[in-house]
């Protein structure tokens, strides 16, 4: 599809209609992406935009609104003003979601995007242009359990009956937008390219100045010590939970079970160990091996 897909020379600008619809396959989901780049298309600019990847929709929990409140301290050298008066989904737009694409649209670039879409599903133009991309990944395990929480407090999702049953949609890619484990294979396909940067949530925890660092020099940003110092100070767990504009209180009833949990749950590498029997783990450590087959790629919870 990213083939077929033009991805043409044109305009954000250009009247654009929203197609929100959520679709449960990913035939579906392709013919929704389709739709928004046929015959409406876009700028050049949008090819020298900083595009933030991680799992698909509802394969969250990664740390992806981490990365995205790092990225909006770096684009502000450390000044929190930005991340204390715009809220995320309005500051880094989900392009793939209608109203997250409108939001794109209100902003010159370079912009901040995020997009949880498959490799297959990025146009091979962008990945060959001056456009960045950083790649978030967890250990997948940490994942499973953070998105079954997640799942229990957004009203969009089915509310998982059991961790049991969660993990057996989890590890069949039985969820919206399909397989953790085919999104990460394919995305890690193209790590040798110079315009992706990945990094793990365990690497933020373990060295967060260092990964801001590391960050900065990818994007061709420099800071100042105290710059990084503020960087690190906003992104904190704590700062974001207290920051009433990044830690998704502001979301409405209809679409978040504020009652049922917060979105900045726990915040830390390991947690599955709390929550998977040893069984389930067993079964988990299967059917990666199964995906990872001759990559010597490893997960750890560690870094
Ligand atoms: P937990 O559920 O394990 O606490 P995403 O943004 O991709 O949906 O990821 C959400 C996960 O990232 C949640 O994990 C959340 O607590 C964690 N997270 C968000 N901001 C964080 C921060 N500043 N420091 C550490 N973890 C953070």
């Amino acid at each position: 599809l990213a083939q077929t897909c033009a991805w043409s020379a044109g305009a954000w600008s250009q009247p654009c209609q929203v197609h929100t619809s959520c679709s449960t396959s990913l035939e579906g989901l392709k013919q929704q992406f389709q739709w928004l780049v046929s015959g409406h298309p876009w700028t050049c600019c949008w090819k020298r935009d900083l595009w933030v990847v991680s799992g698909p929709l509802t394969l969250s929990s990664l740390g992806t609104n981490w990365m995205l409140e790092i990225l909006s301290l770096i684009r502000s050298d450390g000044d929190p003003g930005w991340v204390c008066s715009v809220l995320n989904w309005d500051r880094v737009p989900w392009v793939e979601y209608g109203p997250g694409l409108e939001a794109a649209r209100k902003y010159p670039p370079p912009r901040l995007l995020c997009f949880h879409l498959p490799v297959q599903l990025f146009p091979k133009s962008l990945q060959r242009s001056k456009a960045k991309i950083i790649y978030t990944l967890r250990c997948p395990k940490d994942v499973v359990v953070s998105l079954y929480h997640f799942s229990r407090i957004v009203r969009l999702f089915k509310d998982p009956d059991s961790l049991d049953c969660f993990l057996e949609d989890f590890l069949s890619g039985n969820v919206l937008y399909g397989s953790w484990f085919h999104h990460v294979t394919g995305w890690m396909g193209l790590k040798a390219n110079k315009n992706i940067f990945s990094i793990t949530y365990e690497e933020l925890q373990q060295d967060l100045q260092g990964s801001v660092r590391r960050i900065c020099h990818f994007l061709g940003k420099e800071l100042s010590e105290e710059q990084v110092a503020a960087v690190v100070e906003n992104v904190s767990f704590q700062s974001m939970k207290g920051n009433k504009i990044s830690n998704f209180s502001q979301m409405s009833d209809k679409y978040m079970d504020h009652q049922k949990g917060e979105f900045l749950r726990k915040g830390i590498c390991g947690d599955w160990r709390n929550h998977l029997s040893e069984a389930q783990s067993q079964r988990f450590d299967t059917v990666f091996r199964e995906w990872m087959q001759g990559s010597r790629w490893q997960f750890s919870d560690q870094s």
